[in-house]
């Protein structure tokens, strides 16, 4: 199976709805609110999606300023197509995206909580978390944040 991925955020909204149902990602985003769910896929900056022919199968919708800081806030790939990479390249053409230095910063949901220590991105944890413990508990940050912030393990501060 080959997957394309592409970049830009001028997608059919139903191809994108549907999408999120059959991640399961849908079940935590207001899909059913079309003029909401239209603005937050408007809005994003950066929309990386993955496609196995027409089918579209995974998506990663950021909002970055392709200099310091890339917040992943979406990310979802269809059941039917999971555990392939896909998520995991999904990551990377976000990383590339944003910009080389720049830091992602995601807040994973119950059910991929294990996936992303797998993918080498830092979980914050509560130290030094100024916007509330659990927020930070789900916090994870790019490997490049840790490098550049020796003077913690895990990264930076989050500005509420
Ligand atoms: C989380 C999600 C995007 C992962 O996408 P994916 O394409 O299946 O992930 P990949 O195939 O790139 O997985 C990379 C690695 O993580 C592992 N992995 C995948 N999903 C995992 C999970 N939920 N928990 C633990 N490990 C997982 C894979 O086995 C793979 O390991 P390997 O490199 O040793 O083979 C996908 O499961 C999904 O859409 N889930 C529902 C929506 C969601 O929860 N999104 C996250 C919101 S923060």
């Amino acid at each position: 199976m080959t997957i394309q991925y592409r970049t830009g955020n001028d997608l059919d909204l139903d191809q994108v709805i549907e999408l999120y149902r059959a991640s399961t990602l849908g079940e935590r985003r207001p899909i059913h609110d079309r003029p909401r769910f239209s603005a937050m896929l408007r809005n994003a900056n950066l929309v990386i999606t993955a496609w196995d022919q027409n089918l579209l199968v995974g998506i990663s919708r950021s909002l970055t300023d392709f200099s310091h800081f890339t917040y992943l806030a979406d990310l979802a790939v269809r059941v039917s197509h999971q555990k392939r990479g896909i998520g995991k390249e999904l990551i990377r053409l976000t990383q590339l995206g944003g910009g080389p230095n720049t830091t992602i910063l995601l807040l994973a949901a119950p059910a991929a909580e294990e996936y992303y220590p797998g993918l080498d991105l830092a979980r914050h944890g509560r130290r030094g978390c100024s916007t509330g413990a659990s927020l930070c508990d789900n916090a994870y940050f790019s490997p490049w944040a840790v490098r550049t912030t020796p003077s913690t393990k895990v990264g930076p501060s989050v500005s509420p």
